[in-house]
């Protein structure tokens, strides 16, 4: 039986942020100068989130010789047309500031002999705006936000999960939670943000933290939240493919960035067959394919990858920019100063999720989100630099927007709410299957039938598995375990949620590939808008007088 005491562990505040990465951080300093504000994270403050983990930079336009402009069209044109016009505008409009905000709070990245920022390219982008701290970027970001938020009155309850939106009616004012012993609790807030980060972890191959389970996604789609554009996953193109526990872990696209090429086991520079123009630094949906056809038609590298290859760059150079790359491959017994990487694509980045206004404002009212849980911003295909540059934007105004958020009278019974989560918790006491042999079915069946190349009959196949899933019981052998039960509650939604949607789009368009469809039309004439799903349905826009 789970112990709960009706009427204890209730916290009440003004902002409850839920995530305490790049976005989360970001969110809940801007909130905090409204009123009393949470910070509630699954791990520890800015430990857990992918931002930390994020090497390759922030894209901002700060040379006189870019413009806002350029960034648009390459980030809607990198998105295949499928991006929200306004927001993607309204990210390359503040991204300099926000770059700003984090240097004057003493951010160091890279600067030029005359200490101006130094920026790299990254793909599908023509002008050289990615800021970087070496290949260390997110971690330097979250040092700095971090230190800020120390120097606030945020309220930091950590390694404390949100397993359910605490709901008043339609509106959201909370959220349940459930900390590391399988304590239940409530937290009470007239605004909630949602900055809980992505989630491929339901994909066997991904770069994601341990915390990309898209605890988020599904929290807003129980809530009754609409969630757009989930079957656009982002495979990055380039994670290591040995060793095997090592499998997926990011090789920045600033390897590329910096000059590295990509070469088969014939020793051919591919990317010439797929994009002579950008080459290695097109978009990443492009580079993914190409990868993979090279694998699929044996053209691949011993451990089954391609080869990235720096060799040819001055050994001082590597060291001096990718430091952590260096280091990391040194460790796997591969010196890349001398020999090349062996690389294949990774799940890496959901460019889907909760249906956001300008002010990152959900369908529900009280609800927000910013960061990866958001989507709309980056379409089909995000760019390199643009996630980090997302969730300063976003996380700003999401913080400034809840904190504005008027004071409310909360109708909710409490001791109701606690009882129902904590038949759920006893129902995962009596459960049936151990967790991880759910996940471990669902990410093999993910990868699969729902990864790069897509087909009806494959993602019917894994609709299958998801919902013959969905019908066993995690097993919680201990309260400890209870979060790890919801967690892959969680993780089954998510993938529910990119399976229909890819579905539902019978288009191939930037990282969406139906292998089954033939189309007469490119991404910028598309007949289709975002593909829509909340529980009250689920469609496909259709764009009159388009295609
Ligand atoms: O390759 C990278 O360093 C990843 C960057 C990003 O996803 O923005």
């Amino acid at each position: 039986m789970v112990n709960i005491m009706p009427g204890d562990h209730v916290t009440d505040c003004h902002v409850l942020v839920i995530g305490s990465g790049g976005a989360g951080c970001r969110a809940a300093l801007e909130a905090s100068q409204y009123g009393e504000t949470v910070l509630l994270s699954r791990t520890l403050t800015g430990k857990g989130g992918c931002t930390v983990m994020a090497e390759g930079g922030y894209n901002a336009v700060l040379a006189e010789e870019d413009s806002t402009g350029l960034h648009f069209e390459d980030t809607m044109r990198g998105g295949a047309y499928l991006n929200d016009p306004e927001l993607a505008d309204i990210l390359v409009t503040e991204s300099p500031d926000r770059f700003r905000d984090l240097t004057a709070w003493g951010s160091v990245f890279d600067v030029e002999e005359d200490c101006v920022p130094a920026q790299r390219p990254f793909g599908g982008q023509r002008f050289n705006r990615t800021c970087y701290a070496g290949d260390r970027s997110g971690h330097e970001m979250i040092a700095t936000l971090t230190e800020q938020i120390r120097n606030t009155g945020i309220r930091q309850m950590q390694e404390t999960s949100a397993i359910d939106l605490l709901m008043d009616g339609r509106r959201v004012a909370g959220a349940v939670t459930l900390d590391g012993d399988g304590t239940l609790g409530v937290i009470t807030a007239d605004a909630t943000i949602l900055a809980t980060g992505g989630g491929t972890r339901c994909y066997d191959i991904s770069t994601n933290c341990a915390a990309g389970t898209g605890d988020g996604f599904a929290l807003g789609y129980r809530a009754g939240a609409t969630l757009i554009d989930m079957e656009m996953v982002q495979f990055h193109p380039t994670g290591a493919v040995y060793p095997p526990d090592s499998r997926g872990r990011l090789i920045t696209e600033a390897v590329r960035g910096e000059g590295g090429v990509l070469k088969n086991s014939l020793g051919e520079r591919f990317m010439e067959r797929y994009d002579t123009e950008r080459m290695e630094l097109s978009t990443r949906d492009v580079v993914s394919r190409s990868i993979a056809t090279e694998i699929l038609e044996g053209r691949g590298s011993e451990h089954g990858g391609v080869y990235l290859d720096v060799t040819h760059l001055p050994a001082a150079e590597i060291e001096r920019r990718l430091p952590i790359m260096l280091e990391q491959f040194l460790q796997f017994g591969v010196d890349i100063r001398i020999q090349p990487m062996e690389v294949a694509p990774t799940a890496h980045h959901l460019m889907g999720g909760l249906k956001i206004n300008p002010d990152a404002a959900t369908t529900l009212p009280g609800l927000y989100a910013c960061g990866e849980v958001a989507g709309g911003i980056h379409g089909a295909n995000r760019l390199g630099g643009n996630a980090l540059a997302d969730t300063q934007v976003f996380g700003k105004r999401a913080g400034e927007a809840a904190g504005k958020a008027p004071a409310i009278t909360l109708q909710v019974d409490i001791d109701e709410v606690l009882a129902t989560e904590a038949a759920r918790c006893d129902a995962y006491c009596r459960g049936t299957t151990p967790p991880h042999e759910i996940t471990r079915e669902l990410k093999h069946a993910m990868w699969d039938n729902a990864g790069i190349f897509r087909t009806k009959a494959g993602l019917k196949e894994v609709e299958a598995t998801v919902s013959r899933l969905q019908n066993l019981v995690p097993k919680a052998a201990d309260r400890r375990m209870l979060n790890e039960c919801c967690t892959v509650t969680n993780m089954l939604t998510v993938a529910r949620l990119i399976i229909h949607g890819a579905l539902l789009r019978e288009e191939s368009r930037g990282a969406h590939v139906r292998q089954d469809i033939t189309q007469d039309w490119t991404p910028a004439d598309s007949p289709f808008g975002h593909t829509v799903q909340s529980l009250f349905g689920t469609a496909i826009e259709e764009r009159r007088g388009a295609a």
